[in-house]
């Protein structure tokens, strides 16, 4: 049984071969590289697509050169002590899946059988997460409408991506957990110092969200000591600044090659209220 609901009658989804199918003959075939497209023709031409290829591409080499392995290690353990075994993961917005591949190896490690699935807007962020991580599900879809069933989902893992609570809400089963990373105040500020005339900080906050009751705030921090203007360029890609940076700002990066860089996340645990 698959944790996906068919996106035209929300009936369960089943693999069969090379598609997910439901019992009123909906068909869902899938991509040479293992994910299924269950985004509604209707929400195709959505104002975010989601990343395009080379924002993907920036993304698999920053994360691959193994930067940001303390957050994975940290997301690793907070599934392996949170997860029961038997209980389904949701990668929201799942990328090209390094976190999904991380946690779903800490959990047979722990020798947890779980069920794990993706889902993300980018085709090519999911094509790169179905390779890594065959043993998991991934389908194009939104965080603002999943096909996944009320109180389907044990834990529900949100990194950096849109924040969609009402949806969160209704897949997580009551007591169930929300693993949301957050970047904090010292996140990147060397690479905001380059790109920006006048960096700010990020708000350090505590957000009661209705519905959660707060776990815990589990702090990741550490030094990234980036020594090649390649992996500069690619973390900066795969930040919000790529979008808005003026030319100058890039430019002075460019012509870095070198720069010790703040990591500085919070990984907020809440737990979905009983009703
Ligand atoms: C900053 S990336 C984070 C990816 C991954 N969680 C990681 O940390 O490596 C944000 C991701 O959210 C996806 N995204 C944006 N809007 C989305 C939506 N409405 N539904 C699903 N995914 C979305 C993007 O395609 C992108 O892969
Ligand atoms: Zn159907």
């Amino acid at each position: 049984m698959s944790l996906f609901l068919c996106p035209i009658c929300a009936a369960p989804l089943t693999r069969e071969g090379q598609a997910y199918r439901c019992p009123n003959r909906h068909s869902y075939d899938v991509a040479r590289e293992g994910y299924v497209h269950l985004l509604p023709a209707n929400q195709k031409h959505s104002k975010h697509p989601g990343d395009d290829r080379e924002m993907a591409a920036a993304r698999t080499r920053f994360l691959d050169g193994g930067w940001y392995a303390p957050l994975r290690d940290a997301l690793c353990a907070l599934a392996a002590e949170r997860l029961a075994p038997g209980g389904a993961l949701l990668d929201a917005g799942c990328g090209e899946g390094y976190y999904t591949q991380g946690i779903f190896s800490a959990l047979q490690n722990a020798g947890k059988s779980c069920s794990l699935a993706g889902v993300d807007l980018s085709k090519a962020a999911l094509k790169k997460a179905a390779r890594r991580v065959p043993g998991a599900e991934f389908a194009v879809a939104s965080v603002y409408r999943l096909p996944v069933g009320d109180g389907a989902v044990d834990l529900l893992l949100d990194c950096f991506a849109p924040l969609a609570l009402e949806e969160y809400r209704r897949v997580l089963r009551p007591g169930g957990v929300f693993l949301y990373v957050v970047p904090a105040p010292r996140h990147l500020l060397e690479l905001k110092e380059i790109l920006y005339d006048r960096p700010y900080e990020n708000p350090e906050e505590a957000v009661a969200y209705p519905g959660f009751d707060y776990l815990d705030i589990v702090p990741v921090t550490g030094t990234m000591a980036i020594r090649d203007s390649q992996s500069l360029l690619d973390l900066f890609r795969m930040t919000p600044y790529a979008w808005k940076t003026p030319r100058a700002g890039v430019e002075r990066l460019a012509a870095l090659g070198r720069l010790d860089v703040t990591m500085d996340f919070r990984i907020h645990v809440f737990a979905r209220q009983s009703r």
